[in-house]
Parts: structure tokens; C-alpha cells; sequence
């Protein structure tokens, strides 16, 4: 991971630009790419607390790895969701320790400390957010009137926006797919809720041999679709016929109980995006508070659910409608935005003084280009652009 594991090697005569930073990390899921980060934040002079943004990514052996070497880390594979709340408090909810930093990645540390911890806030110097949800949860703050630390927009970053969420997203559909249920894509129908980072998904489909519909509500987004040769559809339209349904909107309740209700058998529904909330999987849990006593659930491996219809239909749900299945993203390109991430407390840290700016304040421009001219090492571009070293 050249972008993250460089700041190590370049800070001169063991420099240490975050001495004094506390970090608290609710950033990704925890895989090598995040130790990467931790180590590099740590050998920067930051102290670091983790927990994972996603209750079934966790890698155990890379957390286990952490904690042998002194991180404070708490998360593992298959976390409950009263898991998840404990790890972030064990994070944050610590004696004689106060986190001065946020890194997040969906928002969940950020609302969990204005919740528990307001006055926290006092000594914080910043938020970095990484996901567009997270992105969007800190805009309602802010119209509230309720961010009091700056906060840095990861997400728009030039190289998360045009690598990861288009060509990660374009290889880890297709994993998470073929891991959870072995399908071939040839000749399949999915339709792709939202062309965002969903465009990565339906050039991977298109690519295999699918018939890709797509819905959208932004009317660029939708020409942008249409361009690239898509379908474009309300979902009403294709619901019934579709074999694989992949949200990646950021956005609430995209497809509805009655969408689920008209699944044909075996539709495959997966989530692309940071929540589970795209889709309501909640109407159809066998558990309370919204019991459904007519369903009925059958895991039938890890990260892979029947839900029963009383007719004998069933819809498989991948990783309970949680981002991606569950699995992880290709080290290459997820070191763009880990990179992004890392050098963003470096902006923010304790040594520089705060932006008087509020929200948004979005990773410098000059320095974006810096991860992806580290990861040209290993192709023969970078003699061609005739590009700088990046700072
Ligand atoms: N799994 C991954 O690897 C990965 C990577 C990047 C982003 N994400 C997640 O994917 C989601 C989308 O992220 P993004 O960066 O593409 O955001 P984005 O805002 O760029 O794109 C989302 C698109 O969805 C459209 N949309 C919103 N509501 C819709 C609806 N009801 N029906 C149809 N389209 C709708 C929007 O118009 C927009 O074009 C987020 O939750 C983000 O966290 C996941």
C-alpha cells in the first residue's frame, strides 16, 4: 500500500507531524488495509482507538494481529448490533483518555459521541468522514446547526470518487456476489438502484454477460446511464422479472416489503451501500419488534440468507442487506481512500490550527492526486505523465 504505509517512510528523521493526536477510528471495516493506516498514524505520533463500521468485515486475524501489537481494537467478525454500539463506547468511554480526532465512515462514531459524549466535542479538533452517508449525516448536523469541529469530506476526494467508488465497486460487486452464492452472471437481469458507485457495478455485470437495468432519480445520473447503454427503469417495471436487485444510493427504504413481496423466486438482493436501511429488511426480520410471523429465515451459509414466503418463495439476502455481502475491497485501489483518510488528520491535526471554515472542508485539492501518483510505481505511467514526486 504505497499511499498509506509512504507519510512513514517520508517524514524526515523520525518526524512525528501527529504527536499529540488521539484518534479515535470507527474507519472501514478492519482488514490490512486499515492496520496499514493504524501503523501509519501510530509511527506518526498519533495514538489510535478502532472499532469496524461493518458488523461482518472484520477480519479476526488482522484484529487479533492489531491487538498483539498494542492497539486498542475492538471489533470481530459477526458482531450483533449491540456489539457494535459496545465496541464504539469501549473506543471512545475510557478512562483517563479523550479522543481529539474522529475518523469515521458512515457517521455511526460521530452521532454515537453528540449522543453519549457531547462534551467531548471541547476537545476535538476535527471529523473526517469517509462514506457518502456519514457525508450526508454530517450536512443535517450542520443545517441544525450542531457541527461545532471542522469536518473533512473524504468521500468527494478526486481519488475515492473516481477510484474507489467507481473501479472497487466494479470489482467487489462481482466477489461478493460469486463468494456468497457461486452464480454465474451470463444472461442474468439485475436491475442497479442508483448510478453513482453503481456505475462500477453495472460495467462489471454488463461486462459478464448480464441484461443491466438501472433506476435513478438524478436526471444527470440517469442521462450519464443511458449514455453508457443502459436501461433505464422505474423498478415497479423490471421487480418481477429481475434476477439480482444491488442498491448503491445512500438513500432510505429504496426497495419496499411490497418490492420484496414481488420477487420472483430466488432473487438474489444485495447492498451495495454504507446502510442497511436501503432496503427494508426490517418488515420482513422474524424477530421483534417487527415480527413476521408468516416468513420464515433459513441461513444457508455465512453471509447468506433464505427469507420464505408462505407460497414456498425465497429471496436470498445477502450479509442481512449489509454493504457489499460482507466482503472486503481489493487492498490496490482501497489504498487511494485510506490514504485520503490518513492524510487528512495530518491537515487537522493539533499542531495546526483549526479552520475557522465550518463543514465541509474537503481534502485539498493539490494533494489528491498524491495516492494515486504513489500506486503509478507499479505501472509504466509515471515516466510517461512526466508527473512530480507527491509530497
Ligand atoms: N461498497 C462499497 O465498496 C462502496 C463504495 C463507495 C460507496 N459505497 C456506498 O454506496 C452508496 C452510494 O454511494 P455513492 O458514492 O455512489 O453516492 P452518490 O451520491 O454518488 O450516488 C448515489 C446515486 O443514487 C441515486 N439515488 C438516490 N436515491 C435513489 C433512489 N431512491 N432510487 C434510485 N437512485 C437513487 C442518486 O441520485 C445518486 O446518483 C453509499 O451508501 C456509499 O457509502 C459503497
Amino acid at each position: 500500500m504505497p499511499g498509506a504505509d509512504g507519510p512513514r517512510k517520508e517524514a524526515p528523521g523520525g518526524e512525528k507531524p501527529l504527536a499529540g493526536a488521539k484518534i479515535v477510528g470507527l474507519h472501514t471495516t478492519i482488514t490490512a488495509q486499515t492496520a496499514v493506516l493504524m501503523e501509519t498514524l501510530a509511527a506518526l505520533g498519533a495514538q489510535c482507538r478502532w472499532a469496524a463500521c461493518n458488523i461482518y468485515s472484520t477480519l479476526n486475524e488482522v484484529a487479533a494481529a492489531l491487538a498483539e501489537s498494542g492497539f486498542p481494537v475492538f471489533a470481530w467478525k459477526g458482531e450483533s448490533e449491540d456489539d457494535f454500539w459496545w465496541c464504539i463506547d469501549r473506543c471512545v468511554n475510557v478512562e483517563g483518555w479523550q479522543p481529539n480526532m474522529i475518523l469515521d465512515d458512515g457517521g455511526d462514531l460521530t452521532h454515537w459521541i453528540y449522543k453519549k459524549y457531547p462534551n467531548m466535542f471541547k476537545k476535538i479538533k476535527g471529523i473526517v468522514e469517509e462514506s457518502v452517508t456519514g457525508v450526508h449525516r454530517l450536512y443535517q448536523l450542520s443545517k441544525a446547526g450542531k457541527l461545532c469541529v471542522p469536518a473533512m469530506n473524504v468521500n468527494d476526494s478526486v481519488t475515492k470518487q473516481k477510484f474507489d467508488n467507481l473501479y472497487c465497486c466494479r470489482e467487489s460487486i462481482l466477489d461478493g456476489l460469486k463468494r456468497t452464492t457461486d452464480m454465474m452472471f451470463g444472461g442474468k437481469q439485475v436491475v442497479v438502484c442508483g448510478y453513482g458507485d453503481g456505475e462500477g457495478c453495472c460495467a462489471a455485470l454488463k461486462a459478464m454477460g448480464s441484461i443491466v437495468y438501472v433506476t435513478e432519480i438524478d436526471p444527470i445520473c440517469a442521462l450519464q446511464a443511458c449514455m453508457d447503454g443502459f436501461r433505464l427503469v422505474k423498478l415497479n417495471e423490471v421487480i418481477r422479472q429481475v434476477d439480482i436487485v444491488i442498491t448503491c444510493t445512500g438513500n432510505k427504504n429504496v426497495v419496499s416489503r411490497e418490492h420484496l413481496d414481488r420477487m420472483k423466486n430466488g432473487c438474489i438482493v444485495c447492498n451495495m451501500g454504507h446502510s442497511n436501511t436501503e432496503i427494508d429488511v426490517v418488515s420482513v426480520t422474524p424477530v421483534r419488534p417487527v415480527a413476521t410471523p408468516e416468513l420464515t429465515w433459513e441461513r444457508v451459509r455465512s453471509q447468506v440468507d433464505h427469507v420464505i414466503w408462505p407460497d414456498g418463495k425465497r429471496i436470498v439476502l445477502l450479509a442481512e442487506v449489509r454493504a457489499r455481502g460482507g466482503i472486503g475491497i481489493s487492498w490496490e485501489f482501497w489504498d487511494h481512500p485510506t490514504t485520503e483518510a490518513g492524510k487528512a488528520p495530518r491537515s487537522a491535526s493539533p499542531t495546526v490550527p483549526s479552520s475557522p471554515k465550518r463543514f465541509p472542508v474537503l481534502v485539498p485539492e493539490d494533494g489528491d492526486c498524491a495516492p494515486a501518483t504513489l500506486s503509478m510505481e507499479k505501472y509504466p505511467l509515471k515516466s510517461i505523465l512526466n508527473l512530480p514526486s507527491p509530497t
